[in-house]
């Protein structure tokens, strides 16, 4: 593919439903994605990463391209999300770590000191060239479906780092950001560069829209979000504005969060299944979009519960100025992908809103 080809594909694909209800404008349709999409439910996920380990994987621009296109071509969602970790740039930043099958990203030395925080480097496109070029290829293969880059936020990403895996409670992470806490603004201004770095090699590349995940933010009371989490996130978003694509910030637990969220800098606001997206809208403004928010577990449920639900959240969404259906949290590896198809279908058949676009 021509630089000229990807281009006028890319136009199409920043003026998509997705980018439009990102940006409050009016949309044919209410468009759909599922957060972990790619590479959870689908066999044909699990076939082509037979041998392939999970860093591995991200790192090969083709099987990056495949992956990230699977769930597009089966489901017919609305975008496309990267196939990457939240973990890749800190391993391209000197972190030692790994993802574990089961278990998620178990770093080889938790952080503790000063030391530790330095050894964290700063990321150019250089350091990660296998996602610039996988979001290249994407973009000139997805045509009129736009490719939403993501990276995780600094207290998501500290949390791994410091605990040194996933963790429940998050003990050593917030002991670190009471106790110490100059140490743990400088662990997250490192990891708010690298983050923000990341996130411009995928604009750069050609990515119609970003998300910041800080999944386990709703771990944290409102104000020690603000106090030791917000200005980290802030400068990343704020980093983005000359960007141009929407900004979408997610993570779970948030219900008291959410408008702290928004105001960190973002133009979506990811709501999880514990808060209704009116009472969300309510929360975050009028100025803003809501993402969500069907519960995962209920993809498990027959399907006229399903539809139910999906029929309340697209009439609660009508209350925000801007709305993207989504899941409240990830795709989980057990669901079944005929269900996810058959959302889809019901989200733009019940939204269907063709006068409306001029
Ligand atoms: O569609 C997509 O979302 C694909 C890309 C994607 C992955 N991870 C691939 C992945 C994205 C957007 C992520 C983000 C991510 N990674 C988050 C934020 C989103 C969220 O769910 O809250 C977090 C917290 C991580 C850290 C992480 N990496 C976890 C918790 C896990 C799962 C562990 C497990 O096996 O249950 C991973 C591993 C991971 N990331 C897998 C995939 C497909 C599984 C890897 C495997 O096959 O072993």
């Amino acid at each position: 593919m021509t630089a000229m080809s990807t281009y006028t594909t890319g136009a199409a694909a920043h003026d998509s439903a997705f980018v439009r209800a990102c940006r409050r404008q009016p949309v044919p349709h209410t468009p759909v994605w599922f957060m972990r999409q790619a590479g959870r439910s689908l066999p044909e996920y699990r076939e082509i990463r037979a041998n392939v380990a999970m860093l591995d994987s991200c790192r090969r621009p083709e099987l990056v391209t495949e992956i990230t296109l699977q769930p597009v071509r089966r489901h017919g969602v609305d975008a496309a999300i990267l196939f990457s970790d939240i973990v890749v740039p800190v391993a391209a930043a000197g972190v030692d770590l790994d993802i574990v099958p089961g278990t998620g990203p178990v770093v080889a030395e938790p952080v503790r000191t000063a030391a530790d925080v330095e050894r964290i480097q700063p990321i150019g496109r250089d350091d990660v060239p296998y996602v610039d070029e996988a979001v290249r290829l994407l973009v000139a293969e997805l045509g009129d479906t736009p490719l939403i880059g993501f990276a995780g936020a600094p207290f998501t990403l500290a949390s791994y780092l410091v605990e040194g895996g996933p963790s429940r409670t998050h003990a050593k992470t917030k002991a670190m950001m009471h106790g110490d806490p100059e140490l743990w603004h400088a662990l997250c201004g490192r990891l708010a560069d690298v983050t923000l770095e990341f996130l411009r090699v995928q604009v750069a590349a050609g990515v119609s829209a970003v998300q910041l995940f800080d999944s386990w933010a709703g771990a944290l009371s409102e104000a020690d979000y603000r106090r030791f989490v917000m200005p980290h996130s802030a400068r990343v978003l704020a980093g983005l504005v000359d960007a141009g694509v929407p900004r979408i910030h997610f993570g779970v637990g948030t219900g008291e969060l959410l408008a702290a969220m928004g105001e960190a800098g973002a133009d979506v606001v990811g709501v999880d299944w514990r808060t209704p997206l009116d009472v969300a809208t309510r929360r975050i403004g009028p100025d803003k979009a809501v993402q969500g928010n069907l519960d995962p577990t209920l993809l498990f449920a027959p399907w006229p519960v399903v539809e139910a639900e999906v029929r309340r959240i697209l009439a609660e969404g009508r209350a925000a100025p801007g709305h993207v259906f989504n899941l409240g949290h990830g795709v989980l590896p057990e669901t079944d992908p005929e269900v996810l198809t058959r959302v889809v279908a019901l989200v733009h058949e019940v939204s269907a809103r063709p006068a409306e676009r001029g």
